[in-house]
């Protein structure tokens, strides 16, 4: 809450009919199966296996098998009241080399898994390209080639034509940021490669492949159907530590290299002056051809936002010590290029398992502020959602209204914007269930739903039963009011 805001907090708040009341998920995280029915390895599996890139060793080889118990799943998601499933398709599962014929087998499951899902009512909701390029493509320079962003509208096309008929919603990429710069730059995340001038590249062959996934889409989906098609960008709301000159520059680059790299040419048609100002010093940006960022500015039905934590920047004082933890993993190298001149720290008060601070009110900003930006565009929050040290009852059960109280406070944020005029169409919780964190592995926790991760079982968590109840009656009811 803001301190403008005196609206009681016990108020019920009721959210307009047709609004999506979601989860998510994606598919290295969660499908397991990682070598059956043709599916290669993608940059995922070949860094998770890579020794010391992931917690204890932890891969995503069974994951929570959803491959095998996807019926389990979508039954649970009808439990939890889930009017909408957020979902992203394996590309190596369904093309395994990235290039060239799809794979029947692969395109099957999705195809069973969106007929279960229409069976119970529940709209898919499919992202394309969750961050497991196939090692293939990778091995072929991955996104910061150009190729990469021309394979993927191919591939685009291969699940356009194989459930385009019963999907009308569409996210092409998630989080590209963390693609590029986690990537490429930190390399924390998968392929690993710690090399700013890569990461750029491979954040404009993200904006092009974007573009031109988007335009292949709307080439193979039939006709006549309505479609939503969007991106999911981790949008982040910056905030300088004071009011100094210096701090606001710093909000102004991250701002640039984490936001505007993404809403400048996808929306606008046109990366920011700043940004190129920004990395001169790396590159001269000469891998952007004549007509690239208008391919990436292609019309949008919807921009998708995943919001966790807000960021809290500084700028560095000559000669004095860095703080260098921005929440996204220990790395030597920053996934900020252009921006060595920038601290992160981390705000005082409530943090989830992650360390991320807790702060709905930093949601309302960034909705208040993107709407205002890009007025028509509706929005949607395809993720958000917070990681506990759940503790285990003796009959299996998990009590977790840390969990609760976070998508509570989430989502009020979420309705007073709405409120407040900006246009929501709807709400995905991340995440279903308790899956492979990256490089965290199977150490955090995020699920509404616990897994087992010896017996594979799944419990719904009371957070989880909670949020049925709001989703089901669209009213958002203080988790303990029971
Ligand atoms: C987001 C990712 C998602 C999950 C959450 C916690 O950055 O899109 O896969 O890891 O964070």
């Amino acid at each position: 809450m803001t301190a403008s805001d005196t609206r009681p907090l016990t108020a019920v708040r009721s959210f307009p009919p047709g609004f999506l009341w979601g989860a998510a998920t994606a598919a290295y995280q969660i499908e397991g199966a990682a070598a059956e029915d043709g599916r290669t390895p993608s940059i995922w599996d070949t860094f998770s296996h890579t020794p010391g890139r992931v917690f204890e060793g932890h891969t995503g080889d069974v994951a929570v098998d959803h491959y095998h118990r996807f019926r389990e799943d979508v039954a649970l998601m009808s439990e939890l009241g889930l009017n909408s499933y957020r979902f992203s398709v394996s590309w190596s599962r369904v093309q395994p080399t990235g290039r060239g014929p799809a794979v029947q087998k692969g395109l099957d499951f999705y195809r069973a898994l969106v007929d279960e899902l229409l069976a119970a009512g529940i709209e898919p909701a499919l992202t394309l390209y969750h961050w497991d390029l196939p090692q293939e493509l990778e091995d072929a320079g991955g996104w910061p080639e150009r190729s990469t962003a021309e394979r993927f509208a191919e591939y685009a096309g291969i699940v356009a034509d194989a459930v385009g008929d019963r999907v009308s919603r569409w996210t092409t990429l998630n989080e590209p940021w963390c693609s590029a710069f986690l990537g490429y730059g930190s390399g924390v995340h998968a392929p690993g490669r710690t090399d700013p001038v890569a990461a750029l590249r491979a954040a404009h062959h993200l904006n092009l492949g974007h573009g031109l996934a988007v335009r292949a889409l709307r080439a193979a989906l039939p006709a006549g159907r309505p479609q939503q098609l969007s991106v999911s960008l981790n949008l982040h709301e910056v905030r300088p530590l004071t009011g100094s000159a210096g701090d606001l520059d710093a909000v102004r680059r991250i701002d640039a290299v984490g936001n505007r790299i993404w809403l400048g040419p996808m929306l606008e048609g046109a990366y920011p002056e700043d940004l190129l100002a920004d990395t001169a010093h790396l590159t001269d940006w000469s891998f952007v051809r004549d007509g690239d960022t208008a391919t990436a500015k292609q019309p949008l039905d919807l921009l998708a936002v995943n919001y966790y934590a807000p960021t809290l920047v500084s700028e560095v004082a000559e000669g004095a010590e860095k703080p260098q933890d921005d929440g996204h993993g220990d790395s030597e190298h920053s996934p900020w290029p252009g921006a060595d001149r920038v601290a992160f720290h981390r705000a005082p008060g409530e943090r989830t398992a992650m360390g991320w601070p807790v702060d709905a009110g930093a949601l309302y900003d960034l909705l208040k502020r993107v709407s205002a930006a890009y007025p028509g565009l509706p929005l949607v929050i395809s993720e958000n959602g917070a990681a506990y040290e759940d503790v285990v009852g003796p009959d299996g059960s998990v009590h977790d209204p840390e969990r609760a109280a976070y998508v509570h406070a989430h989502l009020e944020a979420v309705h007073r914007a709405m409120a407040d005029g900006v246009d929501v169409r709807g709400y995905f919780l991340w995440s279903l269930l308790d899956n492979f964190e990256w490089a965290y592995g199977y150490a955090k926790r995020f699920g509404a739903v616990r897994v087992d991760y010896d017996t594979l079982e799944r419990t719904p968590k009371s957070s989880a039963r909670w949020y049925a109840r709001v989703a089901r009656s669209g009213e958002l009811t203080a988790p303990d009011a029971g």
